[in-house]
């Protein structure tokens, strides 16, 4: 009876939205490329939740002036403050235009069907993102998970230019394998633009929800923190460390030690069991352990941190007409089957383990220099990553995303010289 209910709820949420979209834009992602780039309307009805202000005029200032910043989805501008210095090399005109596309002639953000999955703001929200899990990334929320920097710092363009070329194993997020390095570079600069206007919107937004619901003196406060956002993407070019190899055999190493290697993954097996791998992952490694369900950070942001559970479809209805799509839990990975999203050499496992996965459940490693202390120490990672090396299958690679003929991104990227 409540499972029915909830379906209901669950449905009803969907036609509001669209319903919404003539009005306020909510499913907008239907018709690409959009006029105008949709205001974040949950994490503001959320930040009034949370704050008990009134955040409508905020909303609408902080849209204008991201239009007069960042253009339109078909006529994508570069903020004055990004154009040179340090932030050169954050994105080039030719890369956003390349991407973007005007109203008539659609770029490869929509060629290529990012779109329909990532929505036309990156709100991870397209048309065809409800029926995944995990869904679509929300570019906005400024978080991205698999990547070579440490868990607080943003990726490098490198990182994300890997999740294209490489997909995400086990998530509807295809390979692009059949782009040249430019179209690369054009997607890889967008998904930047996307996430630096969203990140300044929702900053915007919470200074106004504790400000009274006032976005005083708006342009100031806008442009540092369009800065500070912007200075950390050029800080995270910088931020990956090289960790040398270990001493200890790896999996699949070419000429190897088979008895100090079959220890090691011993080893690793054991912490696994003893550390906190197994309470999420489970003993066998399956994804089945002891620790309650979580969600990612930005589902939390609308449920859990203003006092609605998760579950309560009925009391989320609401939000969800906003734009929340219904929470999913993020699963623990089951490591047998081996859907190693963020790369399957040692040297990617290793990084996992020790800086952990943003945005969700997944830890950093606490590493420590002795026995005495709890924690991990170095070597006990390179077991670790043994370990999960041994067990993890080889699934098929993701599907290759290959669109029938030749694009109009595709075209435009061959006339450009
Ligand atoms: C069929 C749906 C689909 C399409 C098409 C798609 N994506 Fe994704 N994408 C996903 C899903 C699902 C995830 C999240 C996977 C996860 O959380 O593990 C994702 C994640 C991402 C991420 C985040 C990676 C990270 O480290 O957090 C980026 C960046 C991204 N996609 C960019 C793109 C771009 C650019 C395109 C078009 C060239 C595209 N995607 C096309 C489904 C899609
Ligand atoms: C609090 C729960 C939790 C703990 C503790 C935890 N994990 Fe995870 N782990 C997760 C979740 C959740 C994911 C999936 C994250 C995602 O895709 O967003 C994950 C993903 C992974 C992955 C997949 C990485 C990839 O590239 O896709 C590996 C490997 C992994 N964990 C190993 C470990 C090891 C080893 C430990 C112990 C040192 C550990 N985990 C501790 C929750 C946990």
């Amino acid at each position: 009876m409540k499972k029915s209910m909830n379906h209901r709820a669950f449905a009803l949420a969907t036609g509001l939205c669209t319903i919404a979209a003539t009005t306020m834009g909510c499913r907008d992602a239907n018709s690409v490329p959009v006029a105008s780039h949709e205001p974040n309307y949950l994490f503001s009805k959320a930040m009034e939740i949370k704050e008990e202000v009134e955040l409508n005029e905020s909303l609408f200032q902080t849209k204008d002036l991201l239009t007069e910043w960042f253009g339109t989805p078909d006529n994508p501008k570069i903020p004055e403050l990004l154009k040179d210095g340090d932030y050169a090399d954050l994105f080039s005109e030719e890369n956003l235009k390349l991407a973007a596309g005007t109203a008539t002639n659609p770029g490869l953000y929509a060629s290529q069907q990012c779109v329909s999955c990532h929505g036309p703001t990156g709100q991870g929200r397209g048309p065809v993102a409800a029926s995944q899990d995990p869904y679509p990334r929300d570019f906005r929320a400024g978080i991205f998970k698999f990547k070579g920097t440490p868990l607080a710092a943003k990726p490098r363009k490198e990182d994300i230019a890997r999740v294209l070329k490489q997909g995400l194993s086990g998530t509807q997020m295809p390979i692009f394998d059949k782009l040249s390095d430019q179209q690369i570079s054009a997607l890889v600069d967008y998904v930047v633009f996307l996430s630096i206007r969203g990140d300044v919107e929702r900053r915007l937004l919470r200074n106004a929800s504790s400000n009274d619901g006032k976005l005083d003196e708006i342009k100031d406060a806008a442009e540092e923190a369009l800065t500070q956002i912007a200075d950390r993407w050029v800080a995270a070019e910088d931020s990956f460390e090289e960790f040398p190899d270990p001493e200890i055999p790896l999996v699949g190493a070419v000429a190897s030690d088979d008895a100090a290697l079959a220890q090691s993954i011993e080893k690793g097996k054991e912490l696994f069991r003893t550390t906190n791998c197994a309470q999420c992952h489970g003993l066998e490694a399956n994804g089945i352990g002891t620790k309650p369900p979580d969600y990612d950070n930005w589902t939390k942001e609308w449920t859990v941190d203003i006092n609605i559970a998760p579950t309560n479809v009925d009391e989320l209805v609401p939000l969800m007409a906003l734009g929340g799509m219904k929470p999913q839990i993020i699963k623990p990975r089951n490591i047998v089957e081996g859907h190693l999203r963020g790369g399957r050499s040692p040297m990617d496992i290793y990084r996992r383990i020790r800086y952990g996965i943003p945005g969700g459940p997944m830890p950093a490693a606490a590493i420590v220099q002795s026995r005495d202390e709890q924690g991990l120490l170095e070597e006990d990672l390179w077991h670790l990553v043994n370990y999960v090396l041994s067990i993890a299958r080889v699934p098929p690679p993701p599907v290759s995303a290959q669109p029938d003929g030749q694009t109009e991104g595709q075209k435009v990227a061959q006339s450009t010289p």
